[in-house]
């Protein structure tokens, strides 16, 4: 009997503690003011002064967001302050954009342009991307594609040969990438009082992440990585036992959503946040991933937000889904029409992902909604 009451007693305290965790997590999730901009004209990578990562601790409401030192000395992106902007160009439906500065941009620069030269117009081709024969490329840090001819014997990405770069299947000492080696798994158990972080890094909309080809290797200056360069094609979207953030980026960028947990963390807290991706939309995936740390092993991700948590907390990661899934430079509208017919990336893939509403995911966790 007196085993019984203390039992009930733990539990109360528990369910308490937790409902106050997740009303204050609701609140400040809620209140992030970081839309998506739709100004053409922002500089790059910010304007001075403005800090160009954002960090939000959802359950602490008093700490404040850190303000980095911005010590970056160039050339503001697309134009300088004061400077007319190009107006928005939307390239969610439409398969070929062209871009065009509106005005004429008086400039004597002479140093290099991102991700364009001035008065350059460009071609996105958002399909399975070949390079194009000579196109000009200068010192670009990307390469951009249209449909052209294969130059022989050059594969740019077929999804199947020359992955090593990234990540070799068949290479058995890579795979720290998805087993815990680490001695001490204790580290990594979940704590209640550590609260998630959502992390927002500030892109101009105008932004067009570059796309390299397997002979490059591609780096991000962030981890985990929620912008930057990608491979041209994108992965499957389901669960895999290892899935390179250089493919993953690529999904994030038409709008995934994507699961990390290091391979340490508490497996009960690993599928209770599989559960909750798997069951909120159809364009996920899942891979566990070493660029988490033991304080928060676990964590989801959309283009240029990341949440890191040591707890799952259903409601705030439903939320994060509910609010930045579907957004990216490549996100379109009618994505099935592309999904089902396009060549993809689909390497230690275990299972594919299942749809929920349609594979638009018109509807995002809409079934946990219900449950809650
Ligand atoms: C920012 O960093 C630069 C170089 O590290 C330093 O000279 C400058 O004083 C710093 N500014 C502020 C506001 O901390
Ligand atoms: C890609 O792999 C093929 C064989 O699968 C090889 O012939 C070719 O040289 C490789 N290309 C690069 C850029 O590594
Ligand atoms: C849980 O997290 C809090 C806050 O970060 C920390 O003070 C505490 O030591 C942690 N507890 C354990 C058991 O790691
Ligand atoms: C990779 O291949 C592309 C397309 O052929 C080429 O333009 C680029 O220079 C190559 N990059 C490297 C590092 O060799
Ligand atoms: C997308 O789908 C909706 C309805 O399924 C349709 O009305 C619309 O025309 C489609 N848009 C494109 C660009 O295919």
């Amino acid at each position: 009997m007196f085993f019984l009451h203390s039992f009930i007693f733990v539990w109360l305290c528990f369910a308490t503690y937790e409902a106050k965790t997740i009303k204050k997590a609701e609140a400040n999730l809620l209140e992030s003011g970081h839309q998506l901009d739709d100004w053409q004209g922002k500089w790059f990578p910010q304007a001075p002064g403005e800090p160009h990562l954002s960090k939000v601790l959802i359950s602490t409401a008093a700490t404040p967001p850190t303000t980095p030192n911005d010590s970056w000395p160039g050339k503001w992106f697309p134009y300088a302050p004061g400077e007319p902007h190009i107006p928005q160009v939307s390239i969610a439906t439409a398969t070929k954009t062209t871009i065009k500065p509106a005005f004429k941009v008086k400039d004597d620069w002479t140093g290099k342009w991102f991700p364009f030269g001035p008065n350059e117009p460009h071609v996105v081709t958002m399909s399975n991307q070949l390079p194009k024969n000579e196109q000009k490329s200068e010192n670009r840090a990307g390469k951009w594609f249209t449909h052209g001819e294969k130059p022989s014997n050059f594969v740019c990405d077929d999804g199947k040969n020359n992955l090593s770069v990234d990540y070799d299947p068949n290479e058995v000492r890579e795979n720290y990438n998805y087993l815990c080696i680490s001695s001490n798994r204790r580290s990594f158990y979940p704590n209640m009082s550590r609260e998630a972080i959502l992390t927002e890094h500030f892109l101009p909309s105008a932004y067009m992440p570059p796309t390299k080809c397997l002979n490059e290797s591609i780096e991000y200056s962030h981890q985990p990585a929620t912008t930057g360069a990608f491979r041209p094609r994108p992965a499957v979207y389901g669960t895999y036992s290892y899935l390179p953030p250089q493919r993953y980026l690529r999904n994030l960028a038409e709008g995934a959503i994507v699961m990390l947990y290091h391979p340490c963390a508490f497996r009960g807290q690993v599928e209770e946040l599989q559960k909750i991706v798997r069951n909120c939309l159809f364009r996920h995936l899942i891979t566990p991933s070493i660029h988490l740390s033991e304080e928060r092993p676990l964590a989801v991700l959309s283009w240029r937000h990341s949440l890191t948590m040591s707890v799952v907390d259903k409601k705030v990661v439903s939320q994060f889904i509910q609010k930045f899934a579907k957004l990216g430079p490549l996100a379109i509208d009618n994505l099935s029409r592309v999904v089902e017919v396009r060549d993809s990336y689909k390497e230690s893939l275990v299972t594919e992902a299942r749809l929920i509403t349609n594979p638009d995911d018109s509807e995002l966790c809409g079934y946990l909604d219900q449950s809650m």
